[in-house]
């Protein structure tokens, strides 16, 4: 008999993420020009383009959320500020005349925002302009993140997006234990920004997490979206996530180069760069106001770090790149929704060893 310990090793689970998977091709009957990608961001919000831009401080100000109700996306902007600069922000979107394709029954540009179910006062004033209120907590399966949100949530009536999660048993707990939930925000430790497993050692990778968040909203047949959140490099990783059970995938240093991104344009060694930084970062915590998902006192610690990324121009080139992508993923693995992906799209696993031949390679440099 091995000793528990022991059986504890040899008991893991396997937590696989986007490069240790590909998509299989399955049998088409529709062209990339007619795959429909529309998709449930929250119960109760659609998007005709199923990605929403993260709310970190270097990535979804007003400018940025605008762009992204306009391409058919939505974006949510961070609370690394005061209630009443981030209630500005939300306004600002509202009453932008701008033609949006994604848009409230008022036909204004649909907008979100992060909160922290713990100040329950940013909550309620942000919930009067919003169409939905994100949770930015880093680890929401925490009794007492979920105490405050379910005291909090019977007082709002935007769609509320419980997060991050990463695990069947915090999906189960939260729909057990909260009024309503109207959409989970899944992924731990994969952001580009982020250390949190290399510095805990502890974390529900994306393509996991939105594995078993999806498995137990499915078991629960409860319908509630799951946002596939941090890791995502490209179309790819994206339409891996669909297939995993996700309905949209939030993007955030895709995003953070963008012109419509907050900070200045960076010249270095004659090449562009926008600053990216992790919300758990030293620099970002230092800006922090309100209680948050990471400057708990007890936690005195980087989760996150600051960084350069390539200047991306326009997020409509980002964001019509994701589109054409997806159109040809969805195309491949013979899926023409994201419904579809769910059911069909069958993945295949790759060794280290095999994975260097998915890239271009046996290739000499062209003079
Ligand atoms: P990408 O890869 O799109 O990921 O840049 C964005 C997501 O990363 C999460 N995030 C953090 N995670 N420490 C973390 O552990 C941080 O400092 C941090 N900042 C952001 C967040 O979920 C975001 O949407």
């Amino acid at each position: 008999m091995p000793s528990p310990f022991v059986s504890k090793l040899n008991s893991a689970q396997n937590v696989y993420t986007f490069r240790d998977f590909i998509l299989v091709p399955g049998r088409s009957e529709v062209e990339p020009g007619s795959i429909d990608v529309a998709s449930k961001l929250t119960k109760n919000i659609g998007l005709k383009v199923p990605l929403i831009s993260s709310p970190m401080d270097t990535v979804t100000e007003w400018r940025l959320a605008l762009e992204m109700a306009r391409l058919g996306g939505a974006g949510a902007i961070h609370r690394n500020m005061p209630v009443e600069r981030q209630l500005e922000q939300a306004k600002r979107v509202k009453q932008s005349r701008s033609e949006a394709v994604s848009v409230d029954d008022k036909g204004r540009p649909l907008v979100g925002a992060s909160v922290s179910p713990m100040d329950r006062d940013r909550c309620v004033a942000l919930d009067r302009v919003v169409d939905f209120l994100v949770a930015d907590v880093a680890h929401f399966h925490n009794s007492k993140v979920i105490e405050a949100a379910r005291r909090v949530i019977p007082d709002l009536s935007a769609d509320f997006v419980a997060g991050n999660v990463g695990t069947r048993a915090a999906a189960f707990d939260i729909m057990d234990e909260l009024p309503r939930v109207d959409g989970f925000r899944a992924g731990i430790g994969s952001g580009s920004i982020c250390i949190t497993s290399e510095v805990t050692r502890v974390g529900a990778p994306t393509l996991f997490a939105v594995a078993e968040v999806a498995s137990a909203v499915q078991e629960r047949k409860a319908s509630v979206p799951v946002i596939a959140d941090g890791g995502i490099r490209g179309p790819g990783d994206a339409a891996l996530a669909f297939a995993a059970g996700a309905s949209t995938v939030m993007l955030g240093s895709l995003l953070a180069g963008t012109d419509e991104s907050p900070g200045e344009l960076l010249v270095r060694g004659g090449k562009k760069y926008k600053t990216h930084r992790g919300m758990a970062s030293a620099a970002a915590r230092k800006v922090r106001f309100a209680i948050d998902r990471y400057s708990v006192p007890a936690k005195g610690l980087d989760e996150g770090v600051e960084s350069l990324v390539p200047w991306a121009g326009k997020a409509a080139g980002v964001i019509g790149t994701m589109e054409n992508g997806l159109r040809a993923a969805f195309g491949y693995a013979g899926a023409a929704s994201v419904t579809e992906m769910w059911e069909k799209a069958s993945f295949g696993l790759v060794t280290q060893v095999g994975s260097a031949e998915l890239g271009a390679h046996s290739l000499e440099a062209k003079k």
